[in-house]
C-alpha cells in the first residue's frame, strides 16, 4: 500500500476543489473515479489533467469489477466517496438514479473496499480509511428556535436526495460495526465557492441576475441554510482524513445561517457595486417569488463542537468575503459557465422553472 488516495466523483464541484487543493498541497497522488454525469466535468481537472500525481478514470462506483482493480492496480491508503446524485429538486422529479448511485453505489464500494482491506497486511489495515462523505440533510429540517443539528441529532431524512444519502451512511456504519471496516462520515452544511453546477442556489442565482433574467425564489424565502466555503470543507475532510478517529461521525458546518432571500439579496447587491447596469436597475427587483419545492426543508443548521474540539477545525471563511469570492470566480469563469450550460443543463431549467415562472 501507498500513499495514493483513491477519489469517487472528483469532477464534481467539491471533488474538483478538493482534488485541486489536494495536488497543490500534499506530494501524495490521487486517483478519481467519475462516471461523468451531467454534474461531473473533466474541463474542471484540466490543470492537472497531465500532473503525475493525478489519474482519471471514467468509470460507475456501481462497477465492481472496476473498482477491485483500480484498488489492485493503485493501492490506496484511502478511498473518499464523494460521487452521489445531489441535487434534491432533481432527486424529486426522478429519484431512481439516487437510489442507483448513493444508496447501491456506495454499497458497491463498500464490498469492494472490505475485500480490499480484508487482503491487506496487519499494518496496512489499521492505517486504511474509508472516508463517506455526506450531507446535514439526513437529519431532517429544524424550526427557528431548535438547536443545531450534532452527530447524535437522529435521522430524519425529508427528500428522496436526503434518504438515499442516510441510506447509504447507514450502510458506510453497519460495514465498521460488522466487518470492522475503518470508516469515517462527515455530514456538512451546503457548500458554495468555485466549479459549482450552476443549477443550484448560488451560481444560479449570480448567473440569472448578471444576465437580468428572473431569480426564482422558494416559497416565501424564509427558508434557513448554513453556508460552508467549500475551501473550508476541503480542509476539514482533510483533517478528518489523518486524525478523524475510526467509525466516528463529524459535522462540518460554516457558522454561517442565512434565509435564502437574505442570500440572494446579498448576491444582487454585489453585482450591482461589480458589474453596474443602468438598464437592470437593482437587480433585487428581478426576484420572483415561486411555487415551493414539496416537502422543502425549513431550516438546517450545524453543529461542530465536535470537530473544533477533537480535530482543532474550524471555518475561516466569513460568509461576506466567501460570496464576494465567489461571485469574482464565476465572473472570471463565463467561458466554462457557457460550456456547462449546453444540452443537459438547459433542459433541466426548462423543466424545473417553466411552470414554476408562468404562475
Ligand atoms: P456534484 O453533483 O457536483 O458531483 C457529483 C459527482 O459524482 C459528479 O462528478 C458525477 O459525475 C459523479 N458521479 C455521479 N454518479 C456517479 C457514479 N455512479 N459513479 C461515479 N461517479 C459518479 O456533487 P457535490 O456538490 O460535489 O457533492 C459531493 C458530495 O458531497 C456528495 O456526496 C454530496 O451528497 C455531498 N454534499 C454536498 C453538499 C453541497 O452543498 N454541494 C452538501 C453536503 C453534502
Ligand atoms: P439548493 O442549492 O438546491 O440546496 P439544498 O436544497 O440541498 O439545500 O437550494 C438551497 C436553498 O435554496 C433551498 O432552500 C432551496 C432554495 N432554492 C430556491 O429558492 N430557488 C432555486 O431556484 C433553487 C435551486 C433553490
Amino acid at each position: 500500500m501507498n500513499n495514493t488516495i483513491l477519489v469517487t466523483g472528483g469532477a464534481g464541484f467539491i471533488g474538483t476543489n478538493f482534488i485541486l487543493e489536494w495536488i497543490a498541497k500534499s506530494d501524495a497522488r490521487v486517483v478519481n473515479l467519475d462516471l461523468l454525469t451531467y454534474a461531473g466535468n473533466r474541463r474542471n481537472l484540466s490543470s492537472v489533467e497531465d500532473h503525475p500525481r493525478y489519474t482519471f478514470v471514467h468509470g460507475d462506483i456501481r462497477d465492481e469489477a472496476l473498482v477491485a482493480s483500480l484498488l489492485r492496480k493503485h493501492q490506496p491508503r484511502a478511498i473518499l466517496n464523494f460521487a452521489a446524485e445531489s441535487h434534491v429538486d432533481r432527486s424529486i422529479a426522478g429519484p431512481p438514479a439516487f437510489v442507483q448511485t448513493n444508496v447501491l453505489g456506495t454499497f458497491a464500494l463498500l464490498q469492494q473496499a472490505r475485500l480490499w482491506w480484508e487482503s491487506l497486511p496487519p499494518g496496512d489495515q489499521a492505517r486504511f480509511r474509508f472516508l463517506h462523505v455526506s450531507t446535514d440533510e439526513v437529519y431532517g429540517t429544524l424550526e427557528p428556535q431548535d438547536p443545531a443539528f450534532q452527530e447524535t441529532t437522529p435521522y430524519a431524512p425529508n427528500s428522496p436526495y436526503a434518504a438515499s444519502k442516510a441510506a447509504s451512511d447507514m450502510l458506510v456504519r453497519a460495514w465498521h460495526h460488522t466487518y470492522g471496516l475503518p470508516v469515517l462520515t462527515t455530514n456538512c452544511s451546503n457548500n458554495y465557492g468555485p466549479w459549482q453546477f450552476p443549477e443550484k442556489l448560488i451560481p444560479l442565482m449570480i448567473l440569472n441576475a448578471l444576465e437580468g433574467k428572473p431569480l426564482p425564489v422558494y416559497g416565501d424565502g424564509w427558508n434557513i441554510r448554513d453556508w460552508l466555503f467549500v475551501e473550508d470543507h476541503c480542509a476539514a475532510l482533510r483533517r478528518v482524513l489523518e486524525d478523524g478517529r475510526v467509525g466516528e461521525t463529524y459535522n462540518i458546518g460554516g457558522d454561517n445561517e442565512r434565509p435564502n432571500i437574505e442570500v440572494v439579496t446579498a448576491i444582487c447587491e454585489i453585482l450591482d457595486e461589480m458589474v453596474p447596469d443602468p438598464s437592470l436597475g437593482k437587480r433585487s427587483g428581478l426576484i420572483t417569488y415561486v411555487k415551493d419545492r414539496p416537502g422543502h426543508d425549513r431550516r438546517y443548521s450545524i453543529n461542530s463542537t465536535k470537530i473544533q474540539r477533537e480535530l482543532n477545525w474550524r471555518p475561516t471563511e466569513p460568509f461576506e468575503s466567501g460570496i464576494r469570492r465567489t461571485i469574482e470566480w464565476f465572473l472570471a469563469h463565463l467561458d466554462w459557465v457557457n460550456y456547462i450550460r449546453s444540452g443537459a443543463y438547459q433542459q433541466w431549467i426548462e423543466q424545473n422553472y417553466a411552470e414554476r415562472l408562468a404562475q
